[in-house]
């Protein structure tokens, strides 16, 4: 895409109030916004979440109750649901240390040769990432998970936007409720919804212009 473009597609997307529920994303397109999702950097690259593709159309209408009424949890196309890690612990950190050994091995056997390749399996940084995490609150352990959801909604509406999707981000929700109607691993929690799929020609707030601060108040140059 061409700078221009880029920003017409940021200009084009809008919260959507109101779904068009007879158009569905296509399945190739859908998966773009998933691996999109996937691809997000984290930090120390721990991706502590989990993304649930609600596809059940019970669940997605008792959704609705558990998110005051927004109704685009179960006229969109697509329900994303993401899920943060409630503690960051070392067997996370285990998974985590586990398949990158396996995918960097590679990396540096190409590089410096079977023999030579002794720092793959990433000793330093458990220690550093395993004593970051210690010293961490339970509560503050919580905020560094549930921060990091905020880095793939930020993605996955960009991405949208550039592929002509509409979403709409979403944080009233009563996350108790997702989590015991989706019956989320009690080791994660709900964090956002993105609903996603074509806005309804009668959503009058596609028409609305953007409220945003003058780039000149926001943007200071030092
Ligand atoms: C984290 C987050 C949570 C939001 N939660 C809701 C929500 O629950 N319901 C809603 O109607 N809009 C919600 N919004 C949409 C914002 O109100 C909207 O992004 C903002 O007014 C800017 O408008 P725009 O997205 O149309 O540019 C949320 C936005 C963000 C980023």
């Amino acid at each position: 895409m061409k700078p221009q473009e880029i920003l017409d597609a940021l200009q084009w997307r809008y919260s959507v109030k109101k779904f068009d529920a007879g158009k569905k994303i296509e399945e190739s397109i859908w998966q773009n916004i998933l691996d999109a999702a996937v691809l997000t950097p984290s930090s120390f690259g721990l991706q502590p979440w989990q993304f649930l593709d609600v596809r059940n159309v019970e669940l997605r209408e008792k959704l609705v109750l558990a998110s005051y009424g927004q109704k685009q949890v179960a006229e969109s196309s697509h329900l994303l649901v993401l899920t943060c890690k409630k503690t960051m612990d070392q067997a996370h950190l285990d998974r985590f240390l586990a398949v990158s050994q396996k995918i960097r091995k590679a990396n540096a056997m190409a590089i410096i040769g079977e023999n030579g390749a002794t720092d793959y399996a990433g000793e330093n940084f458990k220690a550093i990432t395993l004593s970051f995490i210690q010293s961490l609150s339970a509560e503050q352990n919580f905020i560094w998970n549930a921060n990091q959801i905020y880095i793939v909604l930020g993605n996955i509406l960009t991405v949208a936007a550039m592929l002509g999707i509409d979403a709409i981000p979403m944080e009233g929700f009563e996350a108790e409720k997702y989590n015991e109607i989706l019956h989320i691993d009690k080791n994660y929690t709900a964090k956002l919804v993105v609903p996603f799929g074509y806005r309804s020609a009668q959503d009058k707030n596609a028409t609305y212009n953007k409220v945003r601060f003058d780039k000149s108040e926001i943007v200071k140059i030092i």
